[in-house]
């Protein structure tokens, strides 16, 4: 259930929808499907008819439209920009765009919950609700996009625990998910799925993701600024790991000499836990410095201070 009248000003609202449009040439030379047409009307409608979407009148093509751009294959590409006042939530009509491939609404003053209805967007591959007001949780329905590799939420007030298979019911093996700068709580799902780039960054989890790195599909992994809580010692290292930020949490034990065998390692950092023991040397390892390894309980060795 969705509040049913929430009255928000939108002053930056970048609203993207690709692909639109299936190839149906009509008799009259206007590019723009009809069906479409008339679910831009109720668009705008939901949105308080905005002034700057006062050229969207039946007088003229849709793809003439402020906002508005078809290309040649008859894709329309549909951009909301820098709209001042533009008022409502995500508007329900928008899952009648079946054809719809990405979806960015970001940098906006959207608020209320990100609505359950767009993973009727089959074809989305693109969802992005970021630098928004979006509250309440996050839903397991959006992890049953079955084309979707792309989803940025983050920078809203999202809260509450992830569903315990969000990150395993996501379709694809190339999925980035960016939850970071929320209010996200409670322990982190045991499994990643096969997640291709996880940002999880300033919110307050806790819980063991000492199983995540394992995945040998798995590129990215920032976790850093929360609240975990886990034995580094015995943690297995899928070889595609290119990125592991873990700074601020409350990870102990020691970091496996294992970590020196992944050769596609670009950044490492666990500064700021409580981790103890020599670092291990070799591989990508020289490559890092003291700021990837201070303050922690007793790490030693170079680039710190010997043993
Ligand atoms: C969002 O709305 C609030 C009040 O509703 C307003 O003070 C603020 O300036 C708006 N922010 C943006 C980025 O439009
Ligand atoms: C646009 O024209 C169609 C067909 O004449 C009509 O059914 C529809 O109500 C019109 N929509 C608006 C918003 O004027
Ligand atoms: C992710 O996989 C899908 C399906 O295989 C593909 O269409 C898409 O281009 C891929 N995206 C990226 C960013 O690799
Ligand atoms: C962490 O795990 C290692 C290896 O399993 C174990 O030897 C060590 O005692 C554990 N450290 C702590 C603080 O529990
Ligand atoms: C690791 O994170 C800490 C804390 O944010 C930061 O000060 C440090 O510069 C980072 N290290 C690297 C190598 O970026």
């Amino acid at each position: 259930m969705w509040p049913s009248k929430i009255t928000i000003s939108l002053y930056y609202l970048s609203f993207v929808l690709y692909n639109i449009l299936l190839i149906t040439p009509s008799l009259s030379s206007e590019l723009c499907n009809p069906n479409d047409k008339a679910t831009l009307f109720q668009i705008k409608q939901s949105f308080g008819n905005p002034y700057h979407l006062a050229s969207w009148t039946n007088q003229t093509d849709c793809c003439h439209w402020y906002s508005v751009e078809c290309d040649r294959t008859n894709h329309r590409d549909l951009t909301f920009r820098k709209l001042p006042d533009l008022i409502g939530q995500i508007p329900v009509e928008i899952t009648k765009l079946k054809n719809l491939k990405s979806l960015r609404l970001d940098s906006n003053n959207l608020s209320g919950p990100i609505p359950s209805f767009l993973s009727r967007l089959k074809k989305l591959h693109s969802l992005d609700l970021s630098f928004n007001k979006f509250s309440g949780s996050v839903p397991l329905s959006l992890a049953l996009f079955p084309n979707l590799y792309e989803m940025d939420l983050s920078r809203n007030q999202l809260s509450g625990t992830i569903p315990k298979s969000f990150f395993s019911s996501f379709k694809l093996n190339n999925v980035t998910i960016d939850l970071s700068h929320n209010q996200l709580s409670g322990r982190v799902p045991t499994s990643l799925g096969n997640v291709y780039e996880i940002y999880l960054s300033r919110n307050q989890l806790t819980g063991d993701a000492s199983a995540w790195f394992r995945n040998r599909n798995t590129r990215l992994i920032d976790l850093s600024r929360n609240k975990l809580k886990f034995n580094l010692s015995s943690v297995e290292f899928g070889l595609g790991l290119e990125d592991i930020d873990l700074n601020h949490n409350k990870i102990y034990g020691s970091i496996p000499p294992s970590l020196a065998g992944l050769t596609q390692l670009q950044y490492f950092n666990v500064s700021y836990n409580q981790l103890c023991g020599r670092l291990p040397t070799g591989g990508q390892l020289a490559q890092f410095d003291q700021y990837s390894f201070f303050h922690n309980r007793c790490l030693c060795g170079a680039p710190l201070t010997p043993c």
